[in-house]
């Protein structure tokens, strides 16, 4: 129990790193300097070796530019930045004595909060599409919950807790119907301002299934501002989406301010395969709000960034987060994103659960970028 209890509560902050920067690192690129006239035997020459460091530079003509930086949400418990949410909304429920949690969920949703609730001593029931990555199913059951998995979407799952919830006593902890995962998740927009030193940056890019990742980050900035840490700017909030399901991206090309369901939904990025999010209207809203847009990736563009993050960043990301960086490269191309502004992408969830994905990936030749990738 101890490892676990104490890894949970300490989920707090994830790493960010910037591309550029080897920081607290004892290793400094300038050792090698032989300072032979003052006697000093000469060291060996030695750059810091940093994820997201060297390999930055080497890509930087594709990604953009190598002042990018990733923030990386596959480091938080259970593998996604869910956790966030996740710990919060398990722990109001538990004060408010819920005796037991369910929520659909599209995988990392549901393993996140079948963490906290075997934490948190609570039953949970998870719902999920049968045909959810295996690594969410089965760290659901390994936290000890009840796993039901239906042929449909995630609407359908939602569909059926709402169906089963009074019946069966369940305290529904789907996304926007109960306040605090938003809460968790809005975290992710202080951290930002703490790691830019007291600023935010230009540009964020986030892959958008629900929603709740960027309506947090949104929620925090406004909370910012009315304590005067910030004024009215704020960065331009970029939703990034799956091309075999864009609801949100349909919306804003067709300037509505609410999304339809999106018929036939599929990708890889499981994530990302939310055909009617719940909260449409703040997303479209806050994206116009901070003159942000919204824009797809393919399924095979998302494989072949994440081979790209893998082999030359050492980020071994969820193909949600790959998306972003084919993302920043079509907004570097179109010149919506200037040459001179910081800009972060996220990487919602690590690649560690995403063995189908990955598979296809690994099996396909690199496309995009211009580096080549030894097999
Ligand atoms: C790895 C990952 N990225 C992104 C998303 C989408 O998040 P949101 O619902 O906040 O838009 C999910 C949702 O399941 C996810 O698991």
């Amino acid at each position: 129990m101890l490892g676990v209890r104490e890894e949970i509560r300490r989920f707090g902050r994830t790493a960010f790193v910037h591309l550029r920067e080897a920081s607290a690192c004892p290793i400094r690129p300038e050792a090698g300097r032989s300072d032979a006239d003052a006697g000093e035997p000469e060291e060996p020459s030695a750059h810091p070796v940093a994820l997201r460091g060297s390999a930055a530079e080497r890509s930087a003509s594709d990604v953009g530019r190598r002042d990018d930086g990733v923030k990386d949400e596959g480091l938080n418990p259970t593998g996604s930045f869910k956790a966030r949410g996740m710990t919060t909304a398990v722990s109001r429920a538990k004060q408010l004595g819920a005796r037991a949690l369910a929520a659909p969920t599209a995988g990392n949703a549901g393993g996140a909060l079948a963490a906290y609730a075997a934490a948190a001593g609570i039953p949970a029931v998870i719902v999920m599409p049968a045909d959810t990555p295996a690594a969410n199913v089965m760290e659901c059951q390994a936290f000890g919950a009840k796993v039901v998995k239906l042929n449909g979407l995630i609407s359908d799952c939602g569909k059926y807790v709402a169906e089963h919830k009074d019946r069966e006593g369940w305290y529904d902890v789907s996304t926007l119907k109960e306040p605090y995962r938003i809460e968790g998740k809005k975290t992710m927009g202080y951290e930002l301002w703490e790691q830019f030193g007291g600023k935010l940056p230009d540009v964020i890019l986030y892959p958008t299934g629900g929603g709740v990742g960027l309506i947090g980050m949104c929620k925090a900035f406004d909370e910012m501002q009315e304590m005067g840490w910030i004024g009215e700017e704020r960065p331009r909030m970029v939703a990034v989406q799956a091309e075999g399901c864009a609801p949100i991206v349909r919306a804003w090309e067709a300037h509505q301010n609410s999304a339809t369901f999106f018929a036939n939904a599929a990708t890889v990025a499981s994530g990302l395969r939310v055909p009617g999010p719940l909260g449409d209207l703040l997303i479209l809203s806050m994206l116009r709000q901070t003159n942000g847009t919204a824009l797809t990736v393919t399924d095979d563009e998302m494989l072949n960034a994440g081979r790209e993050l893998a082999s030359l960043e050492g980020i071994f990301a969820a193909p949600e987060g790959a998306a972003t960086v084919i993302a920043t490269r079509k907004l570097v191309a179109s010149g919506w994103i200037k040459p001179d502004e910081t800009v972060v992408l996220f990487n919602t969830g690590t690649g560690y659960k995403y063995t189908e994905a990955w598979q296809l990936a690994l099996a396909q030749k690199m496309e995009i970028g211009k580096l080549p990738v030894e097999n």
